[in-house]
Formats: structure tokens, C-alpha cells, sequence
């Protein structure tokens, strides 16, 4: 559970613009005698504190076998609630960060010589797939990368990645009228997931990208494991299949708590003294996952898989509310 990871503080060693808006940030441990950093695979994010009470997540972007540093890639949001404009006007080399984890909610399948990825990135986007497209090139398995967004200049990395994979690298600048049609990637796609080759895509952009594209693969029949979704917004709230309040069993902190219709889970626990870890509060950074001992789950998280929420096994209680009388969490 991630309510057991660590904070450990990192500085940053190079802060450089790597596109309109986006800054990447290159940081090691502050404490040089800390030992290497914790390890991670393609696909992870790192919490980072930015501000006090401010918490944001950031798509390592680095090297995996580099235990000596981490990268990320700030996108500036004017409309977003600060944390980007903040690291974007104050992070220098030698500012110190907190951070927590990595955690990892979009993990690569292990790519195998043979295997067909499909990634698609939507502008900073991209961040999260940098791992596993070198991964999956190192592994030798066959690729193809769709990467969308406004303008070439707003698009991080994409001149190396061209540089890099060549043909592999479709690029849909919408300035200069190319837009990726996910309509027509579905339909070339069509039965690639059912073919002798495992099939898998990979999606990091903004909401509408994704939606688009999990619409694209219930036409196409695709899977659920052959779609994988990263998000940095929360989907859009359904009706909760409960109005009524619930109880809530915390088994290890022997409480039971009623959790009213217009509250979460995390701000009841959170007021009844337990400590829970959390970041995001609206579901998308997996920060708050809870281990669920017994009782029927609404997931409204927008981290885990189908099949995940549908195992039963973790809840995001910062979101997800119970679909029976009573949940019994481990807590
Ligand atoms: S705090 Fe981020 S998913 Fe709950």
C-alpha cells in the first residue's frame, strides 16, 4: 500500500526548457550519502511536494538504470491550480523538493522480441512513454508511436524521437493541419490485439484523447488488457450507485465510521485520526490505495483497470465510495 512509502528530498541538478512550456527537471538525492535512488520501471510517477500542501505527480521520464537520478517534465498550466507555475518560476539547480515513491499505475508489459506496442501521446503526454519506448526498442520488439499536439514547439522531445526511431515516430502537429484520427488508427489496428503477436497500446494525453480512444477499442472488440490508459485529469463523476451514507470498518485501527453521502472515505478517516497518504484527492494518482477486506466497491478512481476495480481488492478512498451498507477496509 502506498501509505507506506517514504518522503526523501531531491534537488535539482539541471532545470532546462525542453519545449514552449515545458520544463524538465533533472534531480538526484539531497543526501549524497542516501545511497541509490528507490528504483523504478517505465511508466512510474513520482509525487512531488511542491509547495506545502501542494502535492503534484510527475511521469518519470528518465533512465531506469540511472539510480543516481530522476527526470521529470513540468508542463506550465496557467488554468491549473498552481503547482506548475509555481516549479516553473522558482525550480533552479540547487532547489530542494520532497518527494514520495515512485508508484507505477501504467505499467509496460514486458516487452518480448516479437510483441507489437502501439503508443499514442498526447503533448506532455509523451513523458511516461519515453521509458517504455526505450525499453521496448531495447527489447527488440516491433513499435509504432503516435504523437499529437498543438505545435511542434509544444511538443517536448520530438525531434530525438524522430532522430531516434525513425519511421516509428508519427508526428500530428495540429498547427500544420495533421491531426491524428483515432477512428482510423482503431480500424488499421483492427484484430492486432487477437493476431499471433501479442498486441498492446499504451495512451498518455488529455481526457478527451483518452475517452476517444477507449470508445475506439470497444468497437474494435479490443481486449481490456490491451488497452492502457494513463490519466492526468479525473474522468467526469457518474451518479454514485449510493445516495445513502455508509459505514466503513477500519480492521486494524478497530473503528467503524459512518461516511455521510456528501463526504469521502479519506476525509472521514482522515478526521477520526488515521493516517492515510494522500496527493491528488480526486483519484488519479493512486497515492490513497486501500486494501479492501470485504464489501462491494463504486471505484470512481480513474487509476485502476477494469479488471482491477472489478477484483475488488484496493480502492482510491478518496473517491470510490461503498456500493453496500458496509465496507470492511484494511486500515
Ligand atoms: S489521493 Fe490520489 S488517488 Fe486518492
Amino acid at each position: 500500500m502506498s501509505g507506506a512509502l517514504p518522503e526523501f528530498e531531491l534537488v535539482v541538478t539541471e532545470a532546462r526548457s525542453v519545449a514552449v512550456d515545458v520544463l524538465m527537471l533533472t534531480l538526484r538525492a539531497a543526501d549524497p550519502s542516501a545511497g541509490p535512488l528507490p528504483e523504478w520501471l517505465p511508466g512510474a510517477h513520482l509525487d512531488v511536494r511542491v509547495q506545502p500542501g501542494v502535492e503534484r505527480q510527475y511521469s518519470l521520464c528518465g533512465d531506469p538504470a540511472d539510480r543516481e537520478h530522476y527526470r521529470i517534465a513540468v508542463l506550465r498550466e496557467p488554468d491549473g491550480r498552481g503547482g506548475s507555475e509555481h516549479l516553473h518560476a522558482h525550480a533552479a539547480a540547487g532547489t530542494v523538493l520532497t518527494a514520495r515513491g515512485p508508484l507505477n499505475h501504467f505499467a509496460l508489459v514486458p516487452p518480448v522480441a516479437g510483441a507489437r506496442y502501439e503508443f499514442v501521446a498526447g503533448g506532455i503526454g509523451i513523458t511516461p512513454l519515453l521509458p517504455m519506448l526505450d525499453a521496448v526498442s531495447r527489447a527488440g520488439a516491433e513499435f509504432v508511436l503516435h504523437y499529437a499536439g498543438r505545435s511542434l514547439e509544444r511538443m517536448p522531445f520530438v525531434d530525438e524521437l524522430v532522430e531516434r526511431y525513425g519511421d516509428a515516430v508519427s508526428v500530428y502537429a495540429a498547427d500544420a493541419g495533421r491531426r491524428l484520427d483515432l477512428g482510423a488508427f482503431g480500424r488499421e489496428l483492427a484484430g492486432v490485439p487477437d493476431s499471433a503477436a501479442p498486441g498492446f497500446v499504451y495512451c498518455c494525453g488529455p481526457a478527451r484523447m483518452l475517452a476517444e480512444l477507449e470508445a475506439v477499442a470497444v468497437s474494435a472488440g479490443w481486449p481490456a488488457s490491451a488497452l492502457h490508459l494513463e490519466r492526468f485529469e479525473a474522468r467526469e463523476a457518474t451518479e454514485p450507485v449510493r445516495h445513502e451514507s455508509f459505514e466503513v470498518e477500519l480492521e486494524l485501527s478497530g473503528m467503524t465510521l459512518e461516511v455521510p453521502p456528501d463526504r469521502t472515505i479519506l476525509d472521514v478517516v482522515e478526521e477520526a485520526g488515521v493516517l492515510v497518504l494522500s496527493s491528488c484527492r480526486e483519484g488519479t494518482c493512486g497515492t490513497c490505495e486501500t486494501p479492501v477486506v470485504s464489501g462491494e466497491v463504486d471505484h470512481r478512481d480513474s487509476v485502476l483497470t477494469p479488471a482491477e476495480q472489478e477484483s475488488n481488492e484496493v480502492m482510491m478512498i478518496c473517491v470510490s465510495r461503498a456500493a453496500c451498507p458496509r465496507l470492511v477496509l484494511e486500515l
